[in-house]
């Protein structure tokens, strides 16, 4: 399915270091439109759930511990091309490797904890909208 829609969260650091707004200033900026979002904090369950893929991977413990840690964000944003386009804007994921002016160069403490999530696909984008979002919340 084509879509031009992806999804977001701000992770715990960047809500912990006081980045939403400077965040959300800087996705306006390109030329994302907010089409749903919302404060949450993920339980183990679905921290495990949502990063299910990497379920093998060394760093899935912590991920799902950080991920779990505190308050995130988590939105859908619209544009032409939003999966590439964001993915652009947010940078590397580890931020020592991120472009300048990037999300993760400016707001990421580590590659762990680096601030922003974004899809890495249009499906992955709308399986990730649907597991926070209903159908209510997202219009
Ligand atoms: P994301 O899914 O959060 O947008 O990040 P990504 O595509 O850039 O990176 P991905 O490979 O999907 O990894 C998911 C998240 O796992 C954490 N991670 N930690 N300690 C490590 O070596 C390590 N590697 C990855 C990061 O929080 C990464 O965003
Ligand atoms: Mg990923």
């Amino acid at each position: 399915m084509a879509t031009n829609r992806t999804f977001t969260m701000l992770k715990p650091d960047a809500v912990q270091n006081g980045h939403i707004g400077a965040i959300l200033e800087k996705i306006n900026a390109a030329g994302f439109r907010i089409v749903a979002m919302k404060m949450t904090q993920l339980s183990k369950v679905d921290a495990e759930a949502f990063y299910a893929i990497h379920s093998e991977r060394p760093f899935f413990g912590e991920l799902v511990e950080y991920m779990t840690s505190g308050p995130i964000v988590s939105a859908i944003l619209e544009k032409d091309n939003a999966v590439d386009d964001f993915r652009t804007l947010i940078g590397a994921t580890n931020p020592a490797e991120a472009a300048e002016g990037t999300i993760r160069k400016m707001y990421a403490e580590s590659i762990a904890a680096n601030a922003v999530h974004g899809s890495d696909s249009d499906e992955n984008a709308a399986i990730e909208s649907a597991f926070h979002f209903s159908g209510r919340e997202n219009f």
